[in-house]
């Protein structure tokens, strides 16, 4: 990402300053949340200080208004954001792992079928780097067997499945404007969701588990007379945390969010601008577009070749083109150490396309002020990887 915060980001901020605000959550966090729904196209939306707490109180409400111990399981994806796993494990479940495909890179929806059983609890999805991860099938499936569906958008934020935004199809969605991502609040989360149960019960626990978070009239008169040895405004009713963000990222979301749909617009051009010049014989190209919107482009190589990943490499250096291994997330979640007890009797095998990709897979910058002779630029550089090795 370059610049992702503008001068009209910096003028609103000055402005608000001048009026000597208060600081912590306030009204600007209410105006982020109530603008962000209209956005997006959902009842509710909760502001939080990061993606990573959005995946953690979409999993902590869960827990705390579904959980029974005959349905432990969450399906997550093998290519995700540590966090989608962390906030399964952490709150009691066992994370399933399914393997991912080419054109979207989210789940393979033939192992999201085949794990499906009574313990099944939730789907937790990832819209793995702005594109669609979900299909006809799936939704299908997941009606079918009562599961919940989870989507995390952090990636994908204006991304859609036949016209509509991603985040309007699971029971609770998360989104995150960390600086790289589509637009940015410094650090920030969303948690999406038409239920109101749900949100209120991730507004409490989103603030200490009190029950006045909650703004539920109705039950805080109940419980307050219920729990009349309390003081009212300090109920804990649930085991919460403080995962509230304040009003200084609230004001540059605001901000932010006035040129997201431009900026959309833009990273979808750039991107077909590098598929258009990158060589398809090095790189895999057949990516779903549909409804897709990138904040990077993910480079992966056809060829295993670590020799060919290690001229790859050493060009990307030499030229100055940033870019991380394994795509999001590091690439295989299922190989990373804080998972060694939880993963021992996984076959790597079963997850060849993941495999793939954690080795031999990048992302790319792909932001609003990259211009096109820029990318042209560095698709020539990436072609002149060697031919011989190519195939
Ligand atoms: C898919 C996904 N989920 C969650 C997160 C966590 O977001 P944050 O960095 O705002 O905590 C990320 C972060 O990059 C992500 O890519």
């Amino acid at each position: 990402m370059h610049d992702n915060f503008q001068e009209s980001d910096f003028k609103s901020l000055i402005n608000f300053l001048k009026e000597k605000p208060i600081l912590t959550q306030n009204k600007k966090v209410k105006k982020f949340e109530e603008e962000w729904s209209k956005w997006l196209g959902t009842k509710y939306s909760v502001f939080v200080n990061s993606g990573s707490s959005a995946n953690f109180l979409t999993i902590a409400t869960l827990a705390t208004l579904n959980k029974t111990d005959k349905r432990n399981e969450i399906i997550v994806p093998s290519l995700t954001w540590i966090s989608d796993i962390v906030s399964v494990i952490k709150n009691g479940f066992k994370p399933i792992f399914v393997d991912i495909n080419y054109k979207n890179l989210s789940m393979n929806i033939d192992q999201v079928k085949s794990k499906i059983n009574k313990k099944t609890f939730a789907i937790f999805l990832t819209h793995a780097q702005g594109f669609n991860g979900l299909n006809d099938e799936l939704l299908k499936i997941i009606k079918k067997n009562k599961i919940f569906l989870l989507e995390d958008v952090c990636e994908s934020h204006g991304a859609t499945f036949k016209n509509k935004k991603l985040g309007n199809f699971g029971i609770i969605s998360n989104f995150s404007f960390y600086y790289a991502h589509h637009m940015s609040t410094i650090e920030g989360g969303m948690v999406c969701t038409n239920n109101k149960k749900i949100y209120e019960t991730v507004r409490m626990l989103r603030a200490h588990g009190m029950l006045r978070e909650m703004k539920n009239e109705y039950l805080e008169k109940k419980l307050i007379k219920k729990y009349d040895y309390l003081s009212p405004q300090f109920i804990f009713l649930n085991p919460g945390y403080n995962m509230r963000s304040n009003e200084i990222s609230a004001v540059l979301g605001l901000s932010q969010l006035k040129r997201l749909d431009k900026n959309n617009l833009k990273r979808k051009q750039n991107f077909k601008i590098f598929l258009e010049h990158l060589n398809n014989k090095i790189f895999y190209a057949k990516y779903d577009l549909r409804g897709n919107c990138n904040y990077a482009f993910p480079l992966i190589l056809k060829n295993p070749s670590f020799k060919l990943r290690d001229k790859l490499e050493n060009l990307m250096f030499k030229f100055g083109i940033e870019f991380r291994r394994g795509n999001a997330g590091g690439g295989n979640q299922i190989r990373q150490p804080y998972l060694e007890d939880f993963v021992k009797k996984i076959d790597l095998k079963k997850f060849p396309v993941v495999e793939h990709v954690h080795d031999f897979g990048y992302y790319i910058g792909n932001y609003p002020s990259l211009k096109k002779n820029n990318i042209i630029k560095i698709c020539e550089i990436l072609n002149s990887l060697d031919a011989e090795e190519i195939s």
